[in-house]
């Protein structure tokens, strides 16, 4: 095995750009609210969606969520996410959000924009 082989720099920089994410590394800090959304969506929407701002989705059909604001500005899932986001989306578990969680997921989402 070469210490500089093509893989180890490949790993290098998945996890370089998951730590990205956090406060006061890379890409610069979160509001505390994101922070929680990050924290909910890595546990509840990673599984299928990328939530960060480079990878790609681990399931092909779901979108990287970072993708949502090309298509409708994010406040707007407001009440999708409170009622329970179905529509189009029947290979995706309904989730319920209560307010605090949806503010906190639309400040993630927001952060992803930049
Ligand atoms: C089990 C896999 C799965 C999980 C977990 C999941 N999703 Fe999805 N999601 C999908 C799939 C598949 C689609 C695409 C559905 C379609 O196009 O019909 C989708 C689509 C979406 C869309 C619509 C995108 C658009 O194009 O308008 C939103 C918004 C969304 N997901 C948000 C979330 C959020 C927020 C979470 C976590 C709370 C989550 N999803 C968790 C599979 C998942």
């Amino acid at each position: 095995m070469h210490s500089r082989s093509p893989l180890a720099a490949a790993a290098f920089f998945m996890v370089f750009f998951q730590f990205s994410a956090s406060p006061g590394f890379g890409a610069g800090p979160l509001s505390p609210s994101a922070q929680r959304g990050q924290t909910f969506m890595r546990a509840n929407c990673a599984g299928c969606h990328s939530i960060d701002k480079v990878s790609e989705s681990p399931l092909a059909a779901a979108p990287p969520l970072r993708t949502l604001h090309l298509k409708y500005p994010v406040e707007s899932l407001q009440e999708a996410l409170a009622e329970g986001i179905i529509t189009g989306h029947p290979t995706m578990p309904e989730f319920r959000l209560d307010p605090g969680q949806i503010d906190d997921v639309i400040s993630y989402l927001k952060s992803l924009e930049q």
